[in-house]
C-alpha cells in the first residue's frame, strides 16, 4: 500500500457517535476510514451496517485499554500508510447515575479509559500523525463542569499554560486515590468521576497542542478536544436530544478542518464553536 493513501481512525466506533463519525468521513474524507472497536465481532458488523448504506469503511481492532492492542494498531498504520492523517479519539464509557458500583471503582474505571487508555493512545499514535494531520479527542462539557467545582487551586493547574503531562497524570491519579479513602471531596475534587476524566481529558488536549506547536510547528497538526453535544446513544439514554449523526458534527469538523487553518487548536470546541477553559 502506498502510503500517499490518506487515512483516518476513529476509536470505538462500532456504535454511537463513533460510528456516526467514521459515516460521516466516508461520505467526507479522501481516503481510506478505519471502524476501530475492542470486539472484533462488534467491529465487523459495524462495517456491515455502513457497507448497507453504500459506504466502504475498513476495519482494525483497537481496545484503548490494552497496551498491546494500542501497539499492534499503531505498527499496522505506520507500515500500511507511513501514518495516520486524521485520528478521532472518540472511545469512552460511563457508568449510570443508578448504578451502584462503589464511586472509588467508578473512578478507577471511569479515568483507566476515557484518560489513561486514551492518553496511551495519543502517546502511541502521536509520532504517527502526519504533516497536516487533524487529532480530535472527544472529551465532554461534563468536563467543564467538574473543572468549575474543582478547588481553585485545581482549577488553577488544570488551566495553567504550565501544566505538564506528567503532573497532569499525577493529579489524575490521586483523584482515584483519594476516591479509595473517601478523601476526594476534602481534597478539592467533585464527586463526578466521569466528569473528572474528561477534564483530564480536555486538559491533556491543551497539554499536547501546545507541545506540538513546540515541537513540530512547521508540520501544521491540528489537536482539539470537543463536546458532541447531550446524544441518543446507549452511554447517554434515549431521552438525549441528538441524534448519533447530528453529535459527530463538531467532531467531524474538526477532523476536517482545511489545509492550511492554523485554529481552532489546542481549543476546547462544542457545536463548533471555541468554549472556555
Ligand atoms: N452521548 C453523549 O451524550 C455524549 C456527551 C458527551 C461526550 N460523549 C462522549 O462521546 C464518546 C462516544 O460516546 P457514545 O455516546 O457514542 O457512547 P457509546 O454508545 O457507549 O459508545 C462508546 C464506544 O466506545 C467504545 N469503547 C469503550 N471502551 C473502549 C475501549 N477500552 N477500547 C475501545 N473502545 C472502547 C465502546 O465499545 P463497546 O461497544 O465494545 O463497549 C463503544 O464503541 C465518549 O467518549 C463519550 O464520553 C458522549
Amino acid at each position: 500500500m502506498s502510503s500517499s493513501v490518506r487515512v483516518a481512525v476513529v476509536t470505538g466506533s462500532n456504535k454511537g457517535i463513533g460510528l456516526a463519525i467514521v459515516r460521516a468521513l466516508c461520505q467526507q474524507f479522501q481516503g481510506h476510514v478505519y471502524v476501530t472497536a475492542r470486539d472484533s465481532g462488534r467491529g465487523r458488523a459495524a462495517v456491515e451496517t455502513l457497507a448497507s448504506e453504500g459506504l466502504e469503511p475498513m476495519f482494525h481492532q483497537l481496545d484503548i485499554d490494552d497496551p498491546n492492542s494500542v501497539t499492534a494498531a499503531a505498527d499496522y498504520f505506520a507500515e500500511k500508510y507511513g501514518g495516520v492523517d486524521v485520528l478521532v479519539n472518540n472511545a469512552g464509557i460511563a457508568f449510570k447515575v443508578a448504578d451502584t458500583t462503589p464511586f472509588d471503582v467508578q473512578a478507577e474505571v471511569t479515568l483507566k479509559t476515557n484518560f489513561f487508555g486514551t492518553r496511551d493512545m495519543l502517546a502511541r499514535f502521536m509520532p504517527l500523525v502526519k504533516p497536516g494531520g487533524r487529532v480530535v479527542n472527544v472529551s465532554s462539557l461534563l468536563g467543564s463542569v467538574a473543572l468549575s467545582r474543582c478547588n481553585p487551586a485545581l482549577q488553577e493547574r488544570l488551566r495553567s499554560e504550565g501544566l505538564a503531562e506528567d503532573e497532569l497524570a499525577g493529579l489524575m491519579r490521586r483523584f482515584v486515590g483519594l476516591t479509595k479513602k473517601g478523601e476526594h471531596k476534602a481534597g478539592g475534587w467533585p464527586e463526578t468521576a466521569y466528569g473528572v476524566s474528561k477534564a483530564g481529558l480536555t486538559a491533556l488536549s491543551m497539554v499536547l497542542a501546545r507541545r506540538l506547536s513546540k515541537e513540530r510547528p512547521d508540520d501544521r497538526i491540528l489537536l482539539n478536544a470537543c463536546c458532541p453535544g447531550w446524544v441518543r446513544t446507549d452511554m447517554a439514554g434515549p431521552k438525549a436530544p441528538k441524534l448519533p449523526d447530528e453529535g459527530a458534527l463538531t467532531p467531524v469538523y474538526l477532523a476536517l478542518l482545511p489545509p492550511g487553518a492554523t485554529q481552532p487548536h489546542g481549543k476546547f470546541v462544542s457545536d463548533k464553536k471555541v468554549q472556555p477553559w
